[in-house]
């Protein structure tokens, strides 16, 4: 691909992290590097960036990309952020000044022939971010009953058809498992109704593609671990910055943002607060950020981004 990954909204990224020299930040998903590079830029010249991805691809591109100019000032670890409170004061950042994630998946890996991630790209439906963690796609379709591919397609996919879907899937099997994505694509086509005319057109198995690679990751179960874990690693003052890129990703950012702002848990109903817990975050933009159309324009991509950003408090 020409341009590998073009990191979204790069410069309100860095705005709102405001990383300064030798501050200690976290890209918990490197991807191409796109953020990390600019964030490294903007604590030259001491900063440094303890960068994750679950993908040991990205972490060895990364690195052969990245390690002749910012040299130890980047720590890279392949570990998936839902390990992050173990993570990072292994490697030395057991408080940081800054913490970025980039949900979801880069261009690389949906342009992956191998993994299954891209429609368009095709390829054995694996789908793991970590290809040494959990089951492929494939294996799932091949053993969920009906009823649980539909509740999956439902769950993580706000798939309208799931039913449908799930049942044509059990069907196909009986004859041959659904293993590649062209051909889970070519299935979904056959029985899931296109789009209405004039409404935007996406693939009829985007939603589809969406849920399975949420499931076989477990990415929400993942984004609230990591955020949580994240929280505890920043010192007053400390920016979180998250960007997203569908619905159930933004709703988990945004209520776990609230949930930080509130502090006290106790049920309105108890007149003193007994739980004790404190306010820990309060927001830096609200109540989200989105591309302009511009950069949507020359990055597709970043047509469903949403930015959240949130500064620790002292609890
Ligand atoms: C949108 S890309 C990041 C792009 C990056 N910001 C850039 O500028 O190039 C998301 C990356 O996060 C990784 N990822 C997704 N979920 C993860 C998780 N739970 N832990 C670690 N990495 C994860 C994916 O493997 C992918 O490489």
């Amino acid at each position: 691909m020409k341009d590998g990954h073009l990191p979204v909204l790069a410069v309100e990224v860095v705005t709102m992290l405001a990383p300064a020299p030798g501050s200690l930040q976290l890209d918990a998903t490197v991807g191409g590097g796109g953020h990390t590079e600019r964030i490294l830029e903007a604590t030259d010249p001491d900063g440094r960036l303890l960068g994750l991805d679950a993908d040991g691809a990205a972490i060895a591109r990364v690195d052969h990309r990245l390690r002749g100019r910012f040299r130890d000032r980047l720590v890279l670890r392949q570990a998936n952020f839902r390990e992050l409170a173990s993570v990072a004061p292994e490697a030395g950042f057991a408080s940081i000044d800054g913490a970025l994630f980039d949900l979801g998946l880069s261009s690389f890996q949906l342009a992956d022939t191998e993994r299954g991630f891209g429609i368009r790209a095709g390829g054995p439906l694996d789908m793991r971010f970590d290809p040494a963690r959990g089951v492929p796609a494939a294996d799932l379709l091949a053993t969920l009953d009906a009823a649980e591919l539909t509740a999956l397609f439902r769950r993580f996919g706000e798939e309208p058809s799931a039913a449908r879907i799930a049942r044509a899937i059990v069907a196909a099997r009986r004859t041959a498992p659904v293993r590649t994505a062209e051909e889970l694509a070519a299935l979904v086509e056959r029985v899931a109704p296109h789009a209405p005319r004039g409404r935007r057109r996406i693939h009829p198995a985007t939603r589809v593609f969406q849920a399975l690679r949420i499931a076989v990751n477990a990415e929400l179960e993942a984004l609230e671990a990591g955020l949580a874990a994240a929280v505890d690693l920043l010192r007053p003052g400390g920016r979180l910055v998250v960007l997203s890129y569908h619905s159930l990703e933004d709703r988990i950012v945004k209520r776990f943002i609230a949930a930080e702002r509130r502090g006290c848990t106790c049920p309105p109903e108890v007149p003193v607060c007994v739980c004790g817990r404190n306010p820990r975050l309060r927001f830096v933009t609200r109540p989200s950020l989105i591309p302009s159309a511009d950069e949507i324009a020359s990055n597709p991509r970043a047509r469903s981004a949403r930015l959240r950003a949130a500064e620790r408090i002292a609890a």
